[in-house]
């Protein structure tokens, strides 16, 4: 069992390959149309509020268990404690769940690359481009074959090799290229209006829905309450600082956010010439928004294909936490071998992927409580399971084998926990109790018992 367990050089390759599972289409696609969606600065806010104190304790939390246990979710968690194995598996279906349909929307990107490459901008720009593309069958499942069977790829290469390789070349071109970006479009005409929009709290837009959407955000984004960095904690070297690492990792992953929303926000006010109803539009507001923003752009078809290269990379670099997340899951519990294990994953992933790219299409009609299987999969696994995953985890930690067990797992080899007395207070007291409420509130606000 232990010789497949490969690890990170150091602790700028843990960094970068923990950031490059974190920043993926997360920030750079599913924040900026939650964002708009939810109220534009009120959002924004109450997301950097949590990532600052949620995301922070769990994220340690999580590290710690992993590089203390040397296994990934399942086994880590019954190593610790054997009544928690449950945990372990709840946290585990998360990555199933998600890494088919991410791979569909890492198709949609793959498409984008391709047309900017082969000189098709100015279609990508269209009105309606993007609605008939994804309703249409053979080529959205081509491409997410293609996507899906890179990363595949990738993770039979091993940790080492390919996923720390890609990283740290990818990761810091993409931060370049989203500031270059967000600058251009925050000077459109008629930008700055969605620049206020997007910075400037407006109570009025609040509601429990707001903490709902950016708390599953905040778990989605930095891959957390799915064992992802559980799976990363156990590659870990002891000499890494954990608290320091953490740090690093969430600045990366809301920053690229921030930029991200600044990219895409203004420019749909410049647009739209300030009609706020494009905001709404939800998941296709990345791909309607950004082949409008480079058709602008003098050499936009170069730039356009840049960015849809660092895109798709930064999605890869995601695609693969998830999928060595789910075939490290099946080799330490059932031992079996790397080559096989990624095969099985690849062909469970392409059925379920399936469902998704073609509930945009010729299925359209199937709907499971009201949304399309691609919806769906996202609210189940970031509305519902998450949620109750970082619920269970605080208690597990906070209660079971108690926070200290997580300080002398960070504090080893002198390190010391600078903010140790906040991890103890929000995994203790504030995320159950925070995470309980917004529960409860949205399953009351969902069945129409209260609106909030
Ligand atoms: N955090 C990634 C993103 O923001 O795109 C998505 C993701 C990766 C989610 C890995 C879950 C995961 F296990």
């Amino acid at each position: 069992m232990e010789q497949t367990r490969s690890g990170f050089s150091g602790k700028l390759g843990f960094v970068l390959a923990a950031a490059g599972s974190a920043v993926g289409l997360g920030n750079i696609w599913r924040f900026p149309y939650l964002a708009a969606k939810y109220g534009g600065g009120v959002f924004l806010l109450v997301y950097i509020l949590l990532a600052v104190t949620f995301g922070f304790a769990l994220m340690v939390a999580e590290i710690a268990l992993g590089r203390k246990a040397q296994l990934s979710a399942v086994s880590a968690f019954s190593k610790l404690n054997r009544k928690f194995s449950f945990l372990g598996y709840l946290a585990s279906i998360v990555p199933m769940i998600i890494l088919p349909y991410y791979s569909v929307i890492g198709g949609w990107v793959t498409k984008y690359l391709v047309a900017f490459c082969t000189g098709n901008m100015s279609a990508a720009a269209q009105d309606g481009y993007f609605n008939n593309y994804i309703s249409s069958t053979g080529e959205p499942i081509l491409y997410f074959a293609v996507f899906l069977g890179l990363t595949a790829l990738i993770v039979l290469l091993g940790v080492e090799k390919g996923i720390e390789k890609v990283s740290k070349i990818m990761m810091p071109v993409l931060v370049v290229l989203s500031l270059g970006v967000a600058v251009y479009s925050v000077c459109l005409p008629g930008a700055l209006d969605g620049v206020i929009y997007y910075i400037k709290p407006d109570f009025s837009h609040f509601s429990v829905t707001t903490v709902l959407a950016a708390m599953g955000q905040l778990f989605y984004s930095m891959s957390l309450a799915m064992g992802v960095m559980i799976t990363y904690g156990s590659y870990m070297k002891k000499d890494v600082n954990i608290e320091s690492a953490t740090r690093q990792i969430s600045l990366f992953d809301t920053g690229i956010a921030f930029f991200s929303g600044l990219m895409i926000i203004p420019a749909v006010f410049s647009f739209s010439g300030g009609d706020q109803s494009a905001l709404g539009q939800g998941p296709g507001l990345m791909f309607v928004t950004l082949p409008k923003v480079f058709e602008t752009f003098p050499g936009g078809t170069v730039i356009g294909a840049v960015f849809f290269l660092l895109v798709l990379f930064a999605a890869l670099t995601s695609s693969i936490s998830l999928m060595e997340t789910v075939v490290s899951i099946f080799i330490d519990k059932f031992g079996w071998k790397r080559k096989i294990t990624c095969f099985a994953v690849l062909l469970g992933s392409v059925v379920l992927g399936l469902l998704s790219t073609l509930g945009y299409g010729v299925w359209a009609e199937v709907k499971i409580i009201g949304m399309q299987f691609l919806d769906f999969f996202d609210f189940i696994s970031n509305s519902v399971i998450m949620p109750i995953v970082a619920l269970i985890t605080c208690i597990f930690v906070g209660y079971v084998i108690k926070p200290q067990t997580v300080i002398d797992e960070v504090e080893t080899e002198g390190a010391r926990f600078k903010s140790k007395k906040l991890f103890v207070v929000m995994i203790k007291y504030i995320a159950p109790i925070f995470i309980v409420l917004i529960l409860i509130s949205s399953v009351l606000n969902a069945l129409g018992i209260m609106k909030i």
